[in-house]
């Protein structure tokens, strides 16, 4: 066995139970759908349902890994949400995800904000946490919903997502993911990505955000190497992807790092390294501090439980900026449903698309509370406002 190390235990996910099929929405906006699917990599994206917001998505999948763990919950001392879906500037989406999860009154809460990088960075303090308290747990949930203007090139990329992820001591070497205590990283102050408190989308300079990206991979990968020192290759490579076509731009980059560059050699490693977790982003879209753990979900169920665990690099990809490359082991634990949540949700048209995102948005306004809305899908909803104050329901 492995010597004992904080780890995640477990996780679960969540998405909207609606989506909307990229075809659609090419038609819709007079787009190329090759330009969709071929450039970008996109082919569905989750599409939030009223109700639904950054608590319920996170408390959902809170709910989802806490529900047969009644012990283990009992045993949560921390709470920490990446998210940069915030719903108050000052009340954390983490005290809501306390609530609705039922989690012991000995604990603390708080969220953690670097946009996409978020769930990475709150996951690295859960760890340090953990290491400090053994006998404890920590619940870690990343959770997002990424909006982009109707009509800008960002709206293809949009999704919507949560994981909740179960940290402490692995004595048993049967932990979900275990990262390397060693990490790279790589901060940089940039104007490519960010979301005005005063708006209710995000804006974004395409291009300065790709190179952004890659130049945030070289610098985490260059420390991370001075760090960890010479390792043989990782069986597989997780990138944030906000969109699929970035991952492989992101591989790319990586391969050549690895002295991979002839075109075919490269289109084998981005096969066997990277398609066999993508099929998530492409299906979902992005969820921001999320993405990087739906696509570690997404990879463990394709995987399915295999002894030794395997070897995985991550990178993590926050705009504005701040970039993390680590290792770690897949352990035969993880193997989440993300699939099955995917091929069960709804398909909408464009005009519904439409309408569910205004709907969405009027229940932000004050005087919007609903007595008795039919439930979001993610074992919470979002009751709507009054008083200014959010109202909440477990379902
Ligand atoms: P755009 O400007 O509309 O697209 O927006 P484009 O013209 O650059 O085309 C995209 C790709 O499609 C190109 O491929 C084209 O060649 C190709 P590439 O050159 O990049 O390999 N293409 C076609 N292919 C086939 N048939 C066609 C066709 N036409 C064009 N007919 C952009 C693209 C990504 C900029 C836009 O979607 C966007 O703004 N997205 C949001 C920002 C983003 O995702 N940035 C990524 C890095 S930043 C990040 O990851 C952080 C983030 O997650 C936020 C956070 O941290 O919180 C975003």
């Amino acid at each position: 066995l492995p010597a004992p190390s904080a780890a995640v235990l477990a996780l679960a996910v969540r998405v909207p139970r609606r989506f909307l099929r990229l075809p659609d929405l090419a038609a819709a906006r007079g787009a190329d759908p090759d330009k969709y699917r071929s450039g970008l990599g996109c082919l569905e994206m989750g599409v939030p349902a009223p109700g639904s917001d950054a608590v319920t998505l996170a408390a959902g999948a809170a709910r989802r890994l806490l529900a047969d763990r009644p012990e283990e919950a009992a045993r949560v001392g921390l709470c920490v949400v990446g998210t940069e879906s915030g719903v108050d500037r000052a009340k954390p989406v983490a005290i809501w995800v306390h609530e609705l999860a039922g989690l012991p009154r000995a604990c603390s809460a708080f969220d953690v904000k670097h946009a996409c990088y978020g769930g990475t960075a709150a996951l690295r303090m859960a760890l340090a946490w953990v290491a400090a308290n053994p006998d404890r747990r920590a619940l870690v949930v990343a959770a997002d919903i990424a909006r982009y203007p109707i009509g800008s090139p960002g709206e293809p990329t949009q999704g919507a997502g949560a994981v909740a992820m179960l940290v402490g001591y692995d004595g048993a070497g049967e932990a979900a993911w275990t990262p390397s205590p060693v990490s790279g990283t790589c901060a940089r102050q940039v104007g490519d990505f960010w979301q005005p408190l005063y708006l209710r989308d995000a804006r974004v300079r395409g291009r300065v955000s790709i190179e952004g990206y890659l130049a945030a991979l070289d610098g985490a990968l260059a420390d991370y190497r001075s760090r960890a020192g010479d390792e043989p290759p990782p069986d597989h490579l997780i990138v944030h992807a906000p969109f699929p076509g970035m991952a492989r731009k992101a591989h790319r980059q990586w391969a050549a790092a690895q002295g991979i560059d002839a075109p075919a050699a490269v289109a084998a490693d981005f096969r066997a390294r990277v398609a066999p977790w993508l099929w998530v982003n492409e299906r979902l879209g992005n969820a921001y501090a999320a993405s990087v753990f739906l696509s570690l979900a997404g990879l463990a169920e394709r995987l399915g439980p295999r002894p030794g665990g395997r070897r995985i690099a991550m990178f993590s990809y926050g705009s504005g900026s701040c970039g993390e490359y680590c290792t770690g082991r897949l352990g035969g634990g993880a193997a989440p449903v993300v699939g099955a949540d995917l091929d069960a949700r709804a398909a909408v048209t464009v005009g519904e698309y439409e309408a569910l995102r205004a709907e969405c948005l009027a229940l932000e306004a004050d005087g919007s509370l609903r007595d008795d809305p039919e439930p979001s899908g993610d074992g919470a909803t979002f009751l709507g406002v009054r008083d200014d104050e959010r109202r909440y329901r477990r379902d």
